[in-house]
């Protein structure tokens, strides 16, 4: 759906990094973990497109008019510099949500790795996951009893605030730095790999992953070698966002070889084993 909104606030979760919340029940009453928005400034033509961003979180209002959505970016262009001055009040056309959203966790024990902004979608899978909070009209029914977070960012000011992720029963944060000013120092995969040559219980069932593509590329491989579901959410460069530009389309494996599929509407979560790597 399209609606008119309005920014509620802002603030800061890191270096170049800001979590927007827009008041928008529509929106916020169905969206899923996983699934994401287009967004612009009201009028005008410039932007002429909209920006997609993933859900962060929901958040209900003191009645129901008032319930907001959340999604954090960071500071990379013109629209998202113009976006990090909005103080509230601000008015912006939504499309949404678009896209099918991370599946429904299976097992006990999910690992969750995020890289870079691609760490956005977690806290909200994190606590659907544990059964912690409900999103949208049919909120997850799983059988999740830990969650493991692997999240990396080059160094520690770029590290977002865990909003209370890190302190929740069950969740293990494993924190990982490209210059070692936080947690491991090295990639994200070093977690991931010491993760999946765990047994029993410490073994991950299934591993849902966002980031950039080589680093997605990596998930994908280690999950294979160790024969782990994994769930990749794509973050192709989109232009409508509703399935009718086919600027956002990914390579999947068929039957007789390969097709393509959108993105926006067939994704952004793809299972790693549908996916042409290379092309990931
Ligand atoms: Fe237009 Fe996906 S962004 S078809």
């Amino acid at each position: 759906m399209q609606v008119q909104a309005k920014v509620a606030s802002q603030r800061q979760l890191a270096e170049d990094t800001f979590c927007l919340r827009v008041t928008a029940p529509e929106v916020a009453r169905i969206i899923q973990p996983g699934q994401f928005l287009m967004i612009r400034p009201e009028g005008g033509f410039d932007p002429i497109l909209g920006r997609p961003f993933a859900l962060y979180d929901v958040i209900p209002g003191e009645t129901p008019e008032q319930d907001a959505f959340e999604f954090v970016y960071h500071v990379v262009g013109k629209m998202t510099h113009l976006m990090s001055e909005w103080t509230g009040g601000e008015e912006v056309e939504v499309w949404g949500p678009l896209g099918n959203g991370f599946p429904t966790p299976s097992g006990k024990h999910l690992l969750c790795v995020g890289g870079g902004i691609g760490y956005t979608p977690f806290p909200a899978v994190i606590r659907a996951a544990l059964g912690l909070k409900p999103f949208g009209e049919s909120p997850w029914k799983t059988t999740t009893e830990r969650v493991t977070f692997c999240y990396a960012a080059q160094t520690a000011s770029k590290l977002a605030d865990l909003e209370g992720v890190e302190s929740l029963e069950n969740v293990s944060v494993q924190l990982a730095t490209d210059d070692g000013s936080r947690g491991h120092h090295g990639l994200v995969t070093d977690l991931l790999a010491k993760a999946l040559e765990q047994s029993g219980d410490d073994r991950p069932d299934e591993v849902f992953c966002c980031g950039p593509e080589r680093m997605m590329q990596a998930v994908a491989r280690l999950c294979e070698q160790h024969q782990v579901n994994c769930w990749l959410s794509l973050e192709t460069p989109m232009a409508c966002g509703f399935g009718a530009c086919f600027s956002c389309v990914t390579k999947v494996k068929t039957c007789d070889g390969w097709d393509y599929r959108r993105t926006c509407v067939e994704g952004p979560i793809f299972s790693a084993a549908e996916l042409e790597l290379s092309e990931v």
